[in-house]
Order: C-alpha cells, then sequence, then structure tokens
C-alpha cells in the first residue's frame, strides 16, 4: 500500500542568518515569521544582541507532530519561531563586552565579518574546534583590500606566497573602499561578506563569481531598500546605503534540510511525501535536477513568499516526491554548485541507484563542517558501498559510485558534521540491518528533532 506522508522542514538556515543580520542593521522593527531556531542561528542572533541589538522571541510557531485528517500522516519539524528585531541602523551596534563566540557556525564566522569591516570598534570572532581550522583567507583578502584591519593568531604558511587564516578573527572596523571582486570561488559566503561591507563603502563594490552561488544576501538587500543590480555572476551596487526594514520577512523550508527526506522518499519503496512550504530559490534547487536526472519522481507546486508589502522575495512552494527507481548518472561542477550542501545525501542515492554515478567538483567538500568527502567515502564504505576517489588531471577530484549492491548495518560516525551524519541515518533506512551513528548532537546546528522525523516517517 502507497504510504503517503506530509512533512513541514524546518525554516532556511542560510535565509535565518540574513534575516536576523540585515534586520539588526536597518532602520525600524522587523518581524521575522518562521525563523530557523537551530544552533547556528542562535549564534547570530547572541552575537547581535552582545552588540546591543534588542531581539525578541516572540512565539514559538508550531505544534508537535499532529496525525492529520484525509489518511495523510502530518509530521511537523518544531524547530522554528517568529522573532521581533528592532534594528539599530547601519552605526547603531555597540562595541561587545567580550568576545563572541560563534560555535560551529562557518556562515556566520564568515558574513558577519562583512559588518563588522564598517564598524568604528573592535571585535574578535572565535568559534569551536572544527569551525576554528576552516579557511578564512577567502574573506579575510577581500575585506583587508577594502581596508579592513584583520588579524589572526591561527594561521599556516602553505607556500611561499600562500597563507591561510583561521579564526580567532580580531576585526578592526573602519572606513572602507569599494573594490571590484572577481573571486575564483563560488561561494555565497565570500559573496554575501563583500556586499554587507559594500554598504558601508563608497562607490561601486561588485562582485564576480566563476559560477552562480546561492544569492539570497541580493534578493533580501533588495527587500532593504538597497539597489542591487546583476542576476547572475556578477553584483553590484553603489554604496554607501542605509537599510530600511521591510517590516516582515517570512522564510520558507530549507531544501537542504528537505534533501534527507526527498532522498528517502525516493529510496523508500511505496511511498508518497508532500514538502509543505520549501524554499523553491532556483540557486539551490541543484538537488532536484539531480535527482529528476538520476529519474526520480518530483513534482513541484509553485507558490510564492511575499513579505507585508506585497513583494516576492524567495520562491516558495510544495515538493512532491514518490517512490523511484534511480539511475545512475554523471554531475557536473556546475550542477555540484547548485546543490554543495547536498553531496553527501547524494551519495546515498547514488548507492541505492542502479549504476555507475560520478560526482565532480567536489573541492569544497573537503573544507565544510568536516571533511565530507572523506566522512562519507571512510562511512559508506563501512556499510558495504563501491566508492572510490579519483582524481582527473584537470578537473581534480571526483567521486565514483557503484550503485545497486546490498548495503548492511554497521558502526559509522558523525564526524561533528550535521550533513553528514543525517546522510547515514536516511543510508540505514534501507540496509541490510541497523546502522549506528555516532555523535549525533551536531544535528541541532541545522535540523533540530530530525533523528525523531525520519524515525516517525520510516515506521
Ligand atoms: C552558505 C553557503 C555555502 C553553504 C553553507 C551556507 C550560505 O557555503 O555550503 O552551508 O549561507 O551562504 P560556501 O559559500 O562556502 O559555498
Amino acid at each position: 500500500m502507497l504510504k503517503a506522508v506530509s512533512i513541514v522542514i524546518p525554516p532556511d538556515k542560510s535565509i535565518s542568518h540574513r534575516a536576523v543580520m540585515l534586520a539588526s542593521i536597518s532602520e525600524g522593527t522587523t518581524c521575522i515569521k518562521n525563523l530557523l531556531m537551530s544552533e547556528d542561528i542562535k549564534r547570530t542572533i547572541e552575537a547581535f544582541r552582545a552588540m546591543g541589538v534588542r531581539i525578541d522571541i516572540q512565539r514559538r510557531r508550531l505544534k508537535p507532530a499532529t496525525p492529520c485528517m484525509n489518511g495523510v500522516a502530518q509530521f511537523i519539524a518544531r524547530s522554528c519561531a517568529d522573532i521581533k528585531v528592532h534594528g539599530v541602523g547601519m552605526f547603531g551596534l555597540k562595541k561587545p563586552a567580550r568576545q563572541i563566540y560563534l560555535g560551529n557556525s562557518g556562515t556566520t564566522m564568515r558574513i558577519l565579518p562583512g559588518i563588522l569591516a564598517g564598524q568604528d570598534f573592535e571585535v574578535v570572532l572565535t568559534g569551536d574546534k572544527s569551525l576554528s581550522s576552516r579557511p578564512m583567507q577567502r574573506i579575510v583578502k577581500p575585506l583587508r583590500e577594502m581596508g579592513a584591519n584583520i588579524k589572526s593568531v591561527n594561521y599556516k604558511v602553505l607556500s611561499v606566497n600562500k597563507k591561510e587564516i583561521y579564526p580567532p578573527l580580531e576585526i578592526q572596523g573602519g572606513r572602507l573602499k569599494a573594490i571590484k571582486y572577481k573571486s575564483n570561488i563560488a561561494s555565497a559566503q565570500v559573496k554575501s561578506c563583500i556586499l554587507l561591507a559594500g554598504l558601508y563603502a563608497n562607490g561601486l563594490t561588485s562582485v564576480s563569481e566563476p559560477e552562480k552561488s546561492r544569492d539570497h544576501t541580493e534578493r533580501m538587500l533588495k527587500q532593504f531598500g538597497c539597489k542591487v543590480r546583476g542576476e547572475g555572476r556578477e553584483v553590484s551596487f553603489k554604496g554607501p546605503v542605509r537599510l530600511k526594514s521591510p517590516r516582515t520577512i517570512e522564510i520558507p523550508g530549507d531544501i537542504s534540510s528537505a534533501a534527507f527526506f526527498i532522498v528517502a522518499g525516493c529510496i523508500f519503496p511505496d511511498t508518497k511525501i508532500i514538502i509543505k512550504n520549501m524554499g523553491l530559490n532556483p540557486t539551490r534547487i541543484g538537488i532536484l535536477d539531480i535527482l529528476k536526472k538520476m529519474g526520480a519522481n518530483i513534482h513541484l507546486r509553485p507558490g510564492y513568499n511575499r513579505n507585508e508589502a506585497g513583494q516576492i522575495s524567495e520562491p516558495a512552494g510544495d515538493i512532491i516526491v514518490k517512490s523511484s527507481k534511480l539511475k545512475g548518472v554523471t554531475i557536473s561542477p556546475k550542477e555540484v554548485v547548485r546543490a554543495i550542501d547536498e553531496v553527501p545525501v547524494i551519495m546515498v542515492a547514488a548507492c541505492f541507484a542502479k549504476g555507475r554515478t560520478i560526482i565532480k567538483g567536489i573541492k569544497e567538500l573537503r573544507v565544510k563542517e568536516t571533511d565530507r568527502i572523506k566522512s562519507m567515502v571512510t562511512n559508506l564504505r563501512k556499510i558495504g558501498a563501491d566508492i572510490k576517489i579519483r582524481v582527473a588531471h584537470v578537473e581534480g577530484e571526483y567521486i565514483v559510485i557503484n550503485g545497486g549492491k546490498l548495503l548492511h548495518g554497521a558502526r559509522v560516525s558523525s564526524f561533528g558534521d550535521h550533513r553528514t551524519a543525517m546522510s547515514m541515518l536516511v543510508a540505514g533506512l534501507l540496509t541490510k540491518d541497523e546502522v549506528i551513528v555516532t555523535g549525533l548532537d551536531c544535528i541541532n546546528k541545522s535540523f533540530p528533532g530530525f533523528e525523531k522525523l525520519l524515525y516517525t516517517f520510516s515506521q
């Protein structure tokens, strides 16, 4: 019998960070509806509270999982709230009393410095062990070019002219100058950091990148009144800019969190999942295109997300997934940019697909919360997958997975990485015996309650 379930996934992490940041430095009060309340977003909220911004958590939004009518069981993730941010304006932030600890939040560590570079005080940003080993030169270099003074005692000399910098970062803000920056990596964190610094700089700030990365910052800047130009791989605007609150922002579900249920829906037999109110931003839905290419039975029911002023902010809608017969495919570096956080769970899908899957352009996976190539290859091999890392002369590393093998249980590790943990729990849905994943606390970074939701879904 076809099992039909309806799921509400937690709100988008990337959009939640940006909403708190822009609301804090804008003029006016912003009500952010359906904000993600995960570990990382709490770090961003606390960072702005430490700099004098009043942020009220108004109400937790969703009820616990409830069985629903019409024969469709409904499961709702609870990790969200409506909040009210009392914006202090571009120069209203205050020097924090102490260092700001950002836990494991890479997005805060890489985007917030853009704002801090424009302030007239010094801040030290610190993080946990994993965050303290994540490369920061990619944001430090352009910010220094703009005139910011950033120091770190945690660095490595890689070659004669190459140095990598890691947190803690000491940022002394000041007067900034606008730059035209050509980034050699497609990274929304780098782009966002420069754009936020550009708000404080005189003249045209522009960022170009090899492929278009997620564009949530540009979209939200427009909502706050900044005239951002450019749709493709280059975006620009003239500074300085005073941001004005749009009063309300509503955040749709996170496609990166939904990805685990989308893959589960494809590989689990006799299943139909309706995932409600999902963000469907074209720069984020690479996973849907890749899975469709693999033969997945996925349909979209588009809707739109409007703010109180009636402006369309982020495309949103429902995703309907049915059990599918997946086949192996080749995934290009360009496709990977639009599915960068979903590669671990795509590897899982490839293990259950018939034939060979090749995933190219995976270099950036080495520097996520953990080295995700290492974590996923180690774990999937432990449960019997046929998976190899190869290196091509020009394109660099790529992954080859020969799918369709019968997988078995094993004890595997999260490697402290939320997406590795959730991917392996999805893999465990269909193995011959149990997959035990150790170190599940990291899941709270983006998807509190994931294990319970997955368990309920699989019963
Ligand atoms: C993010 C951008 C991506 C992504 C991360 C969130 C963002 O990182 O992997 O989880 O919110 O801007 P990169 O900018 O390093 O690609």
